[in-house]
């Protein structure tokens, strides 16, 4: 069983996935990560990001293994961990170049897909309730204001380019942004994680998602 996450960037579902998923007891898978190991894997290898072949052949020479932990999804480039890299400021202003990359998407969703197999997720990114799983259902669309997004990632002392991958997320060619048809909106800008985690929880039991008594 998929509990897909999206929305746009700092709209909080990184928070909210992980600790829903903590409080189920699902693995957290962060598809976003994917997405951030190829940038940092073409950044750290000085390989221009608009340049689809050049980032395509770099994937194509490289072990891009996805694994779990600790109840969470992990990466490994060539066996090392790209994990403290992804948040990078040179990540965030070209990571929306990556995954503008058809084939890229195509590569990273049949690894998302594998973790379903066996499995019960709660994945987060843009696309997951649109296109990597359109048939679970159960989705959900974390949004909030600008401002708030703005806010939270100042807060993180991160620089951040929101409103230029915002840009580009939802307006690219393949799979972008979108609010599914059949997805659950939250406006978590007024919300705590946990009020956004609840609200969820409480969805998923009105559609007889069967969680356990305690959750
Ligand atoms: O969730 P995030 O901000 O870490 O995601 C980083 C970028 O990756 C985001 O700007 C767009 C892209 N992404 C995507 O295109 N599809 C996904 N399923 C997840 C992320």
């Amino acid at each position: 069983m998929v509990i897909a996450i999206d929305g746009p960037a700092a709209s909080g579902k990184s928070s909210v996935a992980r600790a829903l998923a903590r409080r189920i007891g699902w693995l957290y898978v962060n598809s976003g990560a994917m997405y951030r190991a190829v940038t940092w894997l073409a950044v750290s290898h000085g390989v221009p990001c608009d340049d689809a072949g050049k980032v395509l052949g770099l994937l194509d020479t490289t072990d891009f293994s996805c694994g779990m932990r600790d109840g969470e999804s992990t990466i490994l480039l060539d066996g090392a961990d790209p994990d403290l890299h992804l948040t990078e400021p040179a990540v965030n202003a070209n990571v929306s170049a990556i995954a503008s990359i058809p084939e890229v998407r195509r590569i990273l969703v049949e690894k998302q897909r594998t973790f379903a197999e066996a499995n019960d997720i709660v994945m987060e990114g843009r696309d997951i309730g649109s296109v990597v799983f359109p048939e679970t259902p159960y989705k959900f669309y974390i949004d909030a204001s600008p401002e708030v997004r703005a806010r939270r990632r100042a807060s993180q002392g991160l620089a951040d380019t929101i409103a230029a991958r915002d840009k580009i997320d939802t307006t690219r060619r393949t799979s972008p942004l979108v609010i599914a048809e059949d997805a659950h909106v939250v406006d978590s800008s007024n919300l705590t994680i946990d009020g956004v985690v609840g609200e969820i929880v409480g969805r998923l039991k009105m559609k007889g998602l069967a969680l356990s008594p305690n959750v």
